[in-house]
């Protein structure tokens, strides 16, 4: 008797399939996927090899709305203000929501390379990316991204590599931020790249070794951590 073809459980099961398969994936394609099948569903949320690449950029969800009235309605934007809401966190919500919602998954920490290209990314966020330990982000890239205040960020940076900064290895080795989101010259890197295609896992921060050019160029972090100029 023949051997019948692999079902997608199968095949999805291989996590070198996996793995290959799900950066090419839009988020919302997998997490439709998710719910073909319960057994797809566990296989998807327990394994690290789907959430590695992550594409927000897509997503509806990720998406500030420009509306300041919302479905029911009901003006968010005044009712969350009055609660003393910083701007930086009504910019930072939409994000904000999605990552409370994988960190509760437990797939957070398996996202390496995080695209929130074009989405409204405050420098805040960017910090809690960095730092926040539910995060294990290696390669972020926010190409026209909104809401991100560049010298904000190149503090948020500094403080991140500071000399002072406690003794833990720093896991964040690449920022994408100048270059235009729709650039296929300047798409951030793929996962190969994590796999030892060229980041060396050599101790302390090396941000700035996979820095685009033009990242480079305008926010310039030296391997020993130090910001040295912000010619822009
Ligand atoms: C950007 O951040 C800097 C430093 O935190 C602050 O002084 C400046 O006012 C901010 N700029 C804008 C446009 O918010």
């Amino acid at each position: 008797m023949e051997a019948l073809p692999p079902t997608l459980l199968d095949l999805l099961s291989n996590s070198l399939v996996l793995g290959q398969v799900s950066p090419l994936l839009p988020v919302s394609a997998l997490l439709f996927l998710s719910r073909t099948s319960k057994s797809v569903r566990q296989l998807i949320y327990s394994s690290r090899e789907a959430w590695r690449y992550l594409d927000l950029s897509p997503l509806k969800s990720a998406q500030l709305d420009a509306s300041p009235i919302d479905v029911g309605g009901v003006s968010w934007r005044a009712e969350r203000m009055d609660e003393a809401l910083s701007e930086d966190d009504f910019y930072a919500g939409p994000l904000r929501g999605i990552f409370s919602q994988m960190h509760s998954w437990r797939v957070l920490k398996w996202v390496q390379v995080l695209v929130l290209d074009g989405l409204s990314v405050p420098a805040d966020l960017v910090r809690e990316i960095v730092m926040e330990e539910r995060f294990g982000v290696r390669i972020l890239s926010v190409r026209g991204a909104t809401h991100l205040n560049l010298s904000k960020l190149q503090q948020v940076l500094v403080y991140a590599v500071r000399p002072s900064r406690p003794e833990t290895v720093l896991r964040f080795k690449a920022l994408y931020v100048f270059g235009s989101k729709d650039d296929p010259k300047q798409l951030p890197p793929s996962i190969d790249l994590l796999n030892g295609g060229g980041v060396t896992a050599s101790q302390g921060a090396q941000i700035g070794a996979h820095w685009n050019s033009r990242s480079a160029e305008a926010l310039q972090v030296t391997k020993s951590g130090n910001v040295l100029s912000q010619c822009m």
